[in-house]
Formats: structure tokens, C-alpha cells, sequence
């Protein structure tokens, strides 16, 4: 069975959602006394995402005298990703985790983080993303086009591909076969190059496409694919490990920018701590889908990683073509050296 949704209409819940939001979102109360941020999530709630930015409304809440405090909606009951980061935007929904792909279509510059090879491992990558010198400039870029504010970034761990029938060793097992992909240039481009046939969809979609056959298969890491139970129609996962999935917390300008300045400190502090026990727990929560997996029947196979990694240096290449991407890219390449 797919993760449990809601089963009223996306439409009446978004409007629901909108109009429940409505009264509490935008610029915070004029009194300043702040109110619950609502947050918008595509994971369940076992997804490490949701335990730890519920504990991070939680310790607001605490810090602030209730003054703040965030709710995670979870399971994609505002909506789907690339929809509701428009809603984070406009102001009626006040923050949401977005992948980097959905920031790769409001900003180009994103691309270079969403492009395989760049991140080693989650070490280098949260080395990276809390790099002021490294992505400063980027994560302030959307306040003026979009309203959007990138308050940091949670690992996606590493990305490998599962497939209804397998194995899949080599490129060329892939041959013929519709791998979702989420909707992104660079991700459909890696994709075909890994020899697949890319099929862009939204995350929450994916499970009934497996389940029907419009899909032979998909591309995330063990966490999502337990969470969301692919595993229940795709036995077979390679362990491509093609790249280092990010996502972002991202957050209305306006709403940010209105708290008190004792609240904000308390806010981005919190945040951290947020950061941090988020790269905890996919730790040991990778290690416990990988085994729940193995239970459930997932093969997991060993791939020819030379193969993978020739078939990919041409779509690295494809997206390293202006200087801002060079320089983003061997700035991050040379902080895996440090
Ligand atoms: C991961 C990631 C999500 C993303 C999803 C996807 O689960 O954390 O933010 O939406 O992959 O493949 O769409």
C-alpha cells in the first residue's frame, strides 16, 4: 500500500489549506507576537525531515514563550513540492522543504549542486552548504525574484536506482526502462545518460506508477524508498550512488524578516541545531531502511561504477558550460580536498 494521503482532493485541501493559512500567514502579527509557521513536507511523518523540524517547532515554541512555533504538514498535503514552493513565495504557506531541483527552476545557479560528482559524500556536502564563502551568494539570490529565503540545507543522502525487474549492473540494463526522475533538465539528462528512459513526476505519483507498470523504476535514496514503500513494487535497487541529494528549508522573506531580532536569533540558532540532528538521524535511519529493505526482499546490487561515472562526465560537463558554475563547482570540488 502506498504511505497513507489524504483522501479528500488535493484541490479542496490546497484551497483548505490556503484559507486555513490565510489568517496566519504573510507578515507576522502587527503586534509582533508571532504565531505557528506552517511548513510544508512531502515525507511521512517517520521521514527523519519530519521528526526533526517538528522538534524544531517544539524548542521554538519553548525558547519563545509560544510566541513561535512551526507545524510540519506532511505527506504532501499542501501539495506537491514545485506548487507549494510558489505558495512559500506568494506568503500562504510560510516555509517548505524543496528539493534542489524545484530551486534549479527558479535559479539556474542552483544546478551546480543538484549535478553528480559535485558532493564526495553528506560530509562534504554539509561542509559545503554551511559554507557562507561557498553558497552565501546563492541561498540569498531568490529574496528579490521570489520572496523565497534558503535558510540552510538537509542531505538527501546518496541517490540510487530501483527497478521493478533487475539487476541492473551496467548502463545498458537500463535500456528501454522508464525511470522517474524528478522535474529537472539535469536529472532527466542524467537519466538517458545512464541509458534510461527519464520520466519527470512528482514525488507523491510515484508509487502508483510502479505499482501500474507506467514506470519499471525510479532513482532516490533507501530512506525514501522504504518511507514511501517502493520497495513493495521494486525488488531491485543498484547501488548507483550517482549523486548526493540536497534538499532546502526555504522560508518567506517577509515572514522571516518580521520577527523581532531576539526572536530571529533564537529562530536561526534553533535552525542549526535542526541541521544537525537531521544529519544524525539519516545516519542511523539509512542503516535501518537498508535493513528493513533486505527483510522486505530488496536486492541491493553492486553496480559497474566506471560505467555509470563515463556515461555521466558528459552531463556534468553540459552544466559546468558558464564561469558562475565552473567557479560554484571547483569551489565545492576544491572543500573536498580540505
Ligand atoms: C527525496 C527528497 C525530496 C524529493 C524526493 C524526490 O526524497 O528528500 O525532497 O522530493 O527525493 O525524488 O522527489
Amino acid at each position: 500500500m502506498p504511505p497513507v494521503r489524504p483522501s479528500v482532493p488535493r484541490l479542496v485541501l490546497l484551497a483548505t489549506g490556503t484559507l486555513l493559512l490565510t489568517g496566519c500567514t504573510g507578515a507576522p502579527g502587527a503586534d509582533g507576537d508571532g504565531r505557528t509557521l506552517v511548513l510544508s513536507l512531502n515525507q511521512t511523518e517517520s521521514h527523519p525531515s519530519y521528526i526533526a523540524l517538528t522538534a524544531f517547532g517544539d524548542r521554538l515554541a519553548d525558547r519563545t514563550d509560544g510566541r513561535w512555533d512551526v507545524e510540519v504538514y506532511a505527506n504532501e498535503t499542501l501539495g506537491a513540492q514545485q506548487e507549494v514552493v510558489q505558495l512559500v513565495g506568494d506568503g500562504a504557506v510560510d516555509m517548505a522543504v524543496a528539493s534542489g531541483t524545484q530551486l534549479e527552476n527558479l535559479n539556474a545557479d542552483f544546478r551546480t549542486l543538484n549535478l553528480p560528482t559535485v558532493f564526495d559524500d553528506i560530509e562534504h556536502q554539509l561542509d559545503v552548504i554551511n559554507d557562507d564563502a561557498i553558497v552565501g551568494e546563492l541561498f540569498t539570490s531568490l529574496e528579490e525574484s521570489t520572496t523565497l529565503t534558503v535558510l540552510g540545507g538537509l542531505t538527501q543522502g546518496a541517490r540510487n536506482v530501483y527497478t521493478a525487474e533487475g539487476p541492473v549492473e551496467r548502463p545498458e540494463d537500463l535500456n528501454g526502462k522508464k525511470i522517474r526522475v524528478q522535474e529537472s533538465d539535469i536529472h532527466i539528462d542524467m537519466i538517458e545518460a545512464m541509458g534510461g528512459s527519464a520520466t519527470p513526476m512528482a514525488y507523491g505519483e510515484v508509487y502508483t506508477a510502479l505499482q501500474s507498470g507506467v514506470l519499471d523504476g525510479a532513482e532516490n535514496n533507501e530512506i525514501s524508498y522504504l518511507s514511501q514503500k517502493h520497495n513493495e513494487v521494486a525488488e531491485h535497487m543498484a547501488l548507483t550512488e550517482h549523486l548526493v541529494g540536497l534538499d532546502y528549508v526555504v522560508m518567506n522573506t517577509d515572514v522571516l524578516e518580521g520577527m523581532s531580532p531576539e526572536d530571529r536569533a533564537v529562530f536561526e540558532e534553533e535552525w542549526v541545531t535542526t541541521s544537525e540532528q537531521h544529519a544524525e538521524l539519516w545516519t542511523t535511519e539509512t542503516i535501518a531502511a537498508i535493513e528493513a529493505a533486505e527483510e522486505s526482499g530488496t536486492v541491493f546490487t553492486a553496480v559497474d561504477e566506471a560505467a555509470f561515472d563515463a556515461a555521466l562526465a558528459p552531463v556534468v560537463d553540459k552544466y559546468l558550460e558558464t564561469d558562475d558554475a565552473r567557479k560554484l563547482y571547483d569551489d565545492v570540488r576544491e572543500a573536498a580536498q580540505q
